[in-house]
């Protein structure tokens, strides 16, 4: 029996693969420091499950609108006005089952077999795998550490062709933590005007940005306003990863759609976290302050332990909480005889030899780097480098 076709060119999320396998060991006893994780290490915030305790108490569990509650595509809108000046109604929202699930929508909403979309390098594993299985064909734009690893209009604009449907811009950046600046998004929205082509802009660790830098929405571009499609979500700002509730803001006609298709597809988002997304958009309360203070002291201590470690470059990026340190210095180096190649290869090492799991670069399209989530303790953010630093002097 054939599958769809687009199903062998895409492999399982190897990060949940990963952190599976970190779970696996860590049952096993095996003392572990998982760098894997994607999702902030704390629970939900007190007020935002109050809410969702409050919809099922209060009997709100069955189906709802297709693409949301009004009330939760107004808390959308009213936080667009409130955090980037934006106008938008609730015509142009609609919510779905994560961030995820919104970028699946709308790929599928807009590809044709064929159609290219331009995927800066490294990118979120799952764009490409999205892309492919919606018909799409992924084209990479590399980027460099020299340049923060963001992608520049001149590299843009040469790979985007008459067959380009959409590009990809995200920011604060998964893998490598790094932010536009409102200045190099201006330079980049010139190309996206004069191209015509739409671009997903995915802001889903907005809230999570630690430096100087103010952080700039692609959505306060007006002139390509009809070109952009906002992705956010409440997953990673307010440590609501299991709830499921993502969104975008876009034109009406592809908000229509979008309703098309989650309505055949999966009826509606769930109804009681719709009611917790409110809440945690009304206001950020204390807890969620204190998560992103945490994460900028870890950031800042990872990046300290990252100094003391050589032949490894860390860009000190600003946003997520992801760094990506670039360690093709190691590679031709043997442990036992075994020689690492690439990324996977030093992976593989760092898990069983120095019971450190890190990803490796290649799943994000970028073979010379690994990334770690500092989502974790300041003790194991420590302990797990410790490791690292031994492990990679055992190198020869
Ligand atoms: C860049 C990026 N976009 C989107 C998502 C998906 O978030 P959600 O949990 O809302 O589906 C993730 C999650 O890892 C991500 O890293």
């Amino acid at each position: 029996m054939e599958f769809n076709r687009n199903l062998s060119q895409v492999a399982p999320s190897l990060t949940l693969v990963l952190a599976a396998k970190v779970k696996e060991l860590k049952k096993q006893g095996v003392d572990i420091v998982g760098f894997t994780v994607g999702e902030p290490d704390f629970p939900t915030p007190s007020y935002i499950k109050s809410a969702g305790i409050g919809a099922i108490e209060n009997n709100f569990t069955r189906y709802t609108e297709g693409i949301g509650i009004p009330e939760l595509r107004q808390a959308v809108v009213d936080k667009l006005k409130r955090d980037h000046g934006v106008s938008y109604n609730t015509s142009n929202i609609a919510v779905s089952n994560g961030a995820k699930h919104s970028i699946s929508n709308v790929l599928f909403a807009l590809l044709n077999p064929g159609d290219e979309v331009v995927i800066p390098t490294p990118y979120w594993l799952s764009y490409p795998a999205m892309v492919l299985l919606c018909s799409g064909q992924p084209v990479y734009v590399p980027t460099t550490r020299d340049n923060g690893y963001k992608v520049t209009a001149a590299d843009l604009e040469a790979k985007i062709t008459e067959k380009t449907k959409v590009v990809f811009l995200n920011s604060p950046n998964n893998p490598t933590g790094s932010v536009y600046s409102k200045e190099e998004l201006k330079s980049l929205v010139s190309v996206i005007k004069k191209t015509g082509v739409w671009v997903i802009a995915d802001e889903i660790y907005e809230k999570l940005i630690y430096g100087e830098e103010k952080f700039t929405s692609l959505s306060e571009f007006s002139e390509i306003k009809d070109q952009v499609i906002l992705v956010n979500g409440v997953s990673k700002a307010y440590a609501m990863t299991g709830w499921r509730i993502g969104y975008i803001a876009a034109r009406e006609d592809l908000i229509k759609a979008v309703n098309k298709i989650q309505s055949q597809f999966t009826s509606s988002p769930c109804s009681i976290s719709q009611k917790a997304a409110i809440a945690a958009l009304q206001e950020e309360g204390e807890e969620v302050k204190a998560m992103r203070k945490a994460f900028a002291q870890r950031r800042k201590l990872a990046l300290s332990l990252f100094a003391r470690i050589p032949g490894l470059e860390v860009y000190p990026s600003e946003g997520a909480f992801y760094l990506f340190p670039q360690c093709n210095a190691y590679y031709g180096k043997s442990f036992n005889g075994k020689k690492i190649e690439n990324s996977l290869d030093l992976a593989e090492y760092f898990l069983n030899e120095c019971h450190v799991a890190v990803v490796p670069g290649s799943v994000f399209g970028c073979d010379e780097n690994f990334r770690i989530s500092y989502a974790i303790s300041e003790e194991e953010i420590e302990k797990g480098l410790l490791r690292l630093q031994e492990g990679l002097a055992k190198l020869v």
